[in-house]
């Protein structure tokens, strides 16, 4: 990696200091991040446990610059996001995130090939490129036979492993996944 602080030589991808969040309802505000600290060097993965309604999605979209703290800072390759503006954060996003979300978000209109192919568009590749690309992330994913098939055609399983292939088929620096195997039965631990 190019840029961003280093940890101990190893280079950091993501950084967050102090973030709290706050939500307005109807009896008050209701706080659920206070003074989050977190640092993720290069080939990490760190699992965020908590209970449900603890904070844990809430966190992970502050990271990952779909939605902003009240107070703190995240900084991805050693770049605060917070003065970037919409479009700015979109386009950073599809450049260096990948999102797999508790539920798939696969567009639904769209087959599985495609969905893997999009974030791939977005980011300026090559259609072609694209296409052999998102072939090699459904087959790492096992999924190689059902490229054709839509969300709705798809197990809850397959569908999740489809978000999978599209979250790392652009191998992103960072990857931020929400709960993503609760679709997804481990061999000799049915669920
Ligand atoms: N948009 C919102 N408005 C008000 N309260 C919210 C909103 N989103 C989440 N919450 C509340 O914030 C808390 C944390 O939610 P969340 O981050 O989704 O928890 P987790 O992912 O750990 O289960 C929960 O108590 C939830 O009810
Ligand atoms: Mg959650």
């Amino acid at each position: 990696m190019e840029s961003g602080s280093r940890v101990d030589g190893v280079a950091t991808v993501l950084e967050a200091r102090g973030i709290a969040k706050s939500y307005a309802t109807p009896r008050g505000r209701l706080e659920v991040l206070r003074g989050v600290d977190l640092t993720v060097t290069r080939g990490t993965i760190l699992a965020i446990l908590g209970a449900s309604g603890a904070g844990k999605s809430t966190l992970l979209n502050i990271l990952g610059t779909l939605d902003r703290a009240d107070a703190g800072t995240v900084l991805i390759r050693g770049r605060p996001v917070d003065p970037l503006r919409e479009r700015e954060l979109a386009r950073f996003r599809a450049n260096h995130l990948g999102f797999v979300f508790q539920f798939h978000h696969l567009l639904p209109e769209f087959s599985a090939e495609e969905n893997v192919m999009m974030p791939l568009l977005i980011s300026g590749r090559r259609p072609a490129e694209a296409r052999a690309r998102a072939q090699a992330a459904l087959a790492a994913v096992g999924l190689a036979e059902r490229w054709e098939h839509r969300p709705a055609e798809l197990s809850g399983g397959e569908a999740q492993r489809v978000a999978v292939a599209r979250a790392l088929a652009p191998e992103p620096e960072l990857v931020l996944a929400d709960e993503p195997s609760g679709n997804l039965v481990c061999a000799g631990h049915p669920q």
